[in-house]
């Protein structure tokens, strides 16, 4: 789906050998929420997660099952965890892709992010939203 907004060097910057599996075994091992949501069959389609501070830091969708809403379903989880732990506001950094995803639930747009992962240009953009 990011193929929509970002060239193949920067799916690759992104997305390639800097993901591991150990990598995420660590990232979700540090106490963050995870959500995951699944089809008919409890097969994981979708993913996201909340850490303590409010950032929602990774939402991702598998491409058959996109456009569908479930992306929109795990923010709406995201919100009614966020008030339950006593948290106020959520912030995220959207790809392009997921910027109006984002918007539509509600997040507004603070600004947009310029960097570079192994000298590839990127951007994001820096979204927040109150709960
Ligand atoms: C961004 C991403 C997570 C969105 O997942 P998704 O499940 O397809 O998202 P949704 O279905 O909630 O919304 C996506 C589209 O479906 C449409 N849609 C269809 N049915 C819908 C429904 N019932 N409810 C809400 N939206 C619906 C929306 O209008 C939306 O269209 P638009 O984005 O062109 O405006 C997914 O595209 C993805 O994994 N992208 C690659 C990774 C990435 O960029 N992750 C974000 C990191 S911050």
């Amino acid at each position: 789906m990011g193929a929509r907004h970002y060239s193949p060097e920067q799916i690759e910057a992104w997305a390639g050998p800097r993901v591991s599996a150990a990598r995420l075994g660590a990232m979700y091992g540090d106490g963050r929420t995870t959500f995951i949501a699944v089809d008919v069959k409890d097969k994981p389609v979708a993913f996201s997660d909340m850490e303590a501070d409010g950032h929602v830091d990774m939402l991702y969708c598998h491409p058959a099952q996109a456009g569908r809403g479930v992306a929109s379903l795990l923010l709406a989880a995201i919100d009614g965890a966020a008030r339950q732990a006593g948290l106020s506001r959520l912030h995220a950094e959207a790809s392009e892709t997921a910027r109006p995803v984002f918007e539509r639930a509600g997040y507004r747009m603070v600004m947009r992010r310029d960097f570079e992962i192994e000298g590839v240009a990127m951007h994001n953009w820096k979204m927040e939203k109150q709960v």
